[in-house]
């Protein structure tokens, strides 16, 4: 296993729910955390975890956060692509508004963010990629298709990047969750928040997989509540 001792990872949608889970367990495990909020004023700095601003919607802001980490931190080790959101759109919506946002959001950013940091993941010839997916990048869970085809997208893209930059020892993983009980998951009955995965147990495996050396690539990593695989 690596160390988390001062490496420097960046993570998106570290406001609340999985984000925040994920920003709290990599400081816990030694990592310096840079976090990517649209609202970085509302948190508190420390010498483990700095807040700036990133909004998925503004790809400038990409650039500026990635220039403030590197200036901040003065390398990237590991990105954690998390922020995501889930609109109404299925088979029958004629409006694309929805569809359009979810794609800004669930793709075209992280993807924005994989092509921008890749130059110092590559160079710390241990750098690491994990995209937070969903079970919906595996099948259609629901009839909200335009979500599913974003999951399935970000499938595509993980799967691009951890060819591309493997020789360069970079590795990346696809984490793909069923339900789990955040602002999000709360909004589905299908589950009972109860039986719902917990953020801080993702948490524990995205550390986990953040650290796994270069011999034990994880391509992804499937963590439901129900029984359905
Ligand atoms: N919860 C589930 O059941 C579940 C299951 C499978 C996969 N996932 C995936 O897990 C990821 C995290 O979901 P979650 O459950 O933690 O959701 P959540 O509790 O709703 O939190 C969403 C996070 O994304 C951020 N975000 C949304 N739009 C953004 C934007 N334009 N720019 C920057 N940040 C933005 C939010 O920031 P603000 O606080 O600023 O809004 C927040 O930090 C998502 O990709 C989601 O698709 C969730």
């Amino acid at each position: 296993m690596l160390s988390g001792t001062d490496r420097v990872a960046m993570v998106t949608g570290a406001s609340r729910g999985i984000g925040r889970a994920v920003a709290d367990r990599l400081v816990a495990g030694g990592f310096r955390v840079s976090a990517g909020v649209r609202e970085p004023a509302k948190f508190t700095q420390t010498d483990r975890i700095a807040y700036f601003r990133y909004d998925a919607e503004e790809p400038k802001s990409a650039d500026a956060w990635l220039a403030a980490t590197i200036e901040r931190f003065g390398t990237v080790q590991a990105l954690a692509n998390v922020a995501g959101i889930i609109r109404p759109y299925t088979l029958y919506t004629e409006d694309d508004a929805n569809f359009d946002e979810m794609w800004r959001v669930n793709v075209k950013a992280p993807l924005r963010l994989i092509r921008l940091t890749l130059p110092h993941l590559k160079a710390s010839g241990e750098g690491r990629i994990v995209n937070v997916v969903s079970v919906s990048g595996k099948m259609l869970a629901s009839p909200v298709v335009g979500y599913a085809a974003t999951k399935h997208a970000m499938m595509a893209v993980t799967t691009a990047v951890r060819r591309d930059a493997w020789k360069d020892g970079v590795r990346a993983t696809a984490i793909c969750p069923g339900f789990v009980l955040t602002d999000m998951g709360a909004g589905s009955t299908r589950v009972a928040q109860n039986d719902m995965t917990k953020a801080e147990d993702l948490a524990e495996m995205i550390h986990t997989v953040l650290l796994m050396p270069n011999t034990a690539g994880v391509p992804e990593v499937i963590v439901d509540c129900l029984d359905q695989w």
